[in-house]
């Protein structure tokens, strides 16, 4: 029988001399694993007579528990050290210059820049964002939308039907960011004011359509908004977009399921030298879809026409873009092609603000 206080002794010291927490696993390991030292001692109780097994039965089971604490102690204390070793090297040096590589070198899309920015503008006039997904219903794409079934309406945009489900209704990807106004209507009580960016898709594809595609809807909601308002407002961020003091706006009468009346808005624009400058010259170029919103969408989305009314609109972030920033084909926005978003991609910390600039 080995004296248990030599090997007490023999134990308590390989656990503090355990520099680390392997260290401190072989020591337990060897103490109370199950070939360990005072695992031979309970098993060798057995073959002891009655009254020494009851004697060295506690000594031995004390040993056990003293052991078992102290290693849970040194543990504590070991992982505080590896803690603070690490927080030691971890520290980061504040009047280290930035890095000219890594995160810098990186790109924001000039989709995600022009959506930044509407985020900017329509933030300052107290505009939410609001968000819907890229697989919706028929009914959010369309029949909400007042679009009638079977409607040649629904055909206006290519969609991308899923197979129906077992319930017959098909899925689809969303054809425009509209379905996002229902989603608002259904969940928000009025005065709403959200802008909804996102992706669409349409079977579509050439230099200036994709199968994916952005948009970006407004939708404004209480019990007096006229188109009064809507005018002022798209006007306001049409300026702030373009970064311009004045653009002129026309506004043609035009059909859109969803609003009644409907209206298309052409900017004023100058073509001139195959240079396209905003808030200038003679021309005219399309850039939204816009009315009041239909009151058959107000009473599908649950709320009562006679209280309520409001006004939407709907336009192309990929095409503003463009448009703002001189590149010729939208193919090239979803190519992935490193060299085109070096050369029209914004740098990561350029982050547009209407004090600092928008475009950077
Ligand atoms: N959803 C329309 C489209 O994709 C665009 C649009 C037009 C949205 C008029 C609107 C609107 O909210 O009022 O063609």
């Amino acid at each position: 029988m080995p004296d248990l206080k030599t090997l007490q002794a023999q134990i308590l010291e390989q656990i503090a001399a355990a520099q680390d927490e392997a260290a401190l696993e072989a020591a337990r390991v060897a103490a109370l694993g199950k070939r360990g030292s005072i695992s031979a001692l309970l098993a060798g109780l057995g073959a002891m007579a009655p009254d020494a097994r009851k004697e060295q039965g506690a000594a031995i089971n004390a040993l056990k528990d003293e052991v078992t604490e102290v290693l849970a102690a040194r543990r504590a204390v070991l992982k505080q050290v590896a803690l603070e070793a690490r927080l030691k090297r971890e520290t980061v040096d504040v009047t280290l210059p930035v890095r000219s590589h890594g995160i810098e070198a990186g790109r924001i899309h000039p989709v995600s820049q022009v959506m930044d920015e509407l985020g900017v503008i329509f933030a300052d006039m107290g505009f939410a964002i609001a968000e819907g997904p890229d697989i919706e219903t028929d009914d959010y794409n369309f029949t909400k939308l007042n679009f009638p079934p079977d409607h040649p309406a629904r055909d206006m945009h290519d969609t991308f039907f899923f197979n129906p489900g077992p319930d017959g209704t098909r899925k689809l990807l969303r054809t425009h960011t509209s379905p996002v106004q229902v989603r608002t209507m259904l969940t928000q009580k009025p005065p709403i004011r959200v802008i909804c960016p996102g992706r669409t898709y349409r079977c579509d594809s050439d230099q200036t359509h994709t199968p994916m595609f952005h948009q970006v809807e407004g939708l404004v909601i209480d019990r007096s908004a006229h188109l009064g308002h809507l005018k002022w407002i798209l006007e306001e961020s049409c300026k702030a977009f373009f970064e311009v003091p004045d653009v002129k706006m026309r506004f043609r009468p035009s059909y859109f399921p969803f609003t009644e009346p409907s209206m298309e808005v052409d900017i004023q624009c100058s073509r001139q030298g195959g240079e396209m400058r905003f808030g200038e010259g003679e021309d005219w170029l399309e850039i939204l879809g816009c009315g009041m919103v239909h009151p058959n969408v107000l009473r599908n989305c649950g709320l009562d026409p006679d209280i309520y009314q409001g006004f939407a609109w709907g336009l192309g972030i990929d095409r503003i873009a463009m448009l703002k920033y001189g590149m010729p084909d939208l193919r090239a926005f979803f190519e992935a092609d490193i060299r085109w978003l070096n050369h029209y991609g914004f740098r990561p910390l350029d982050i547009p603000s209407l004090i600092g600039g928008l475009s950077g």
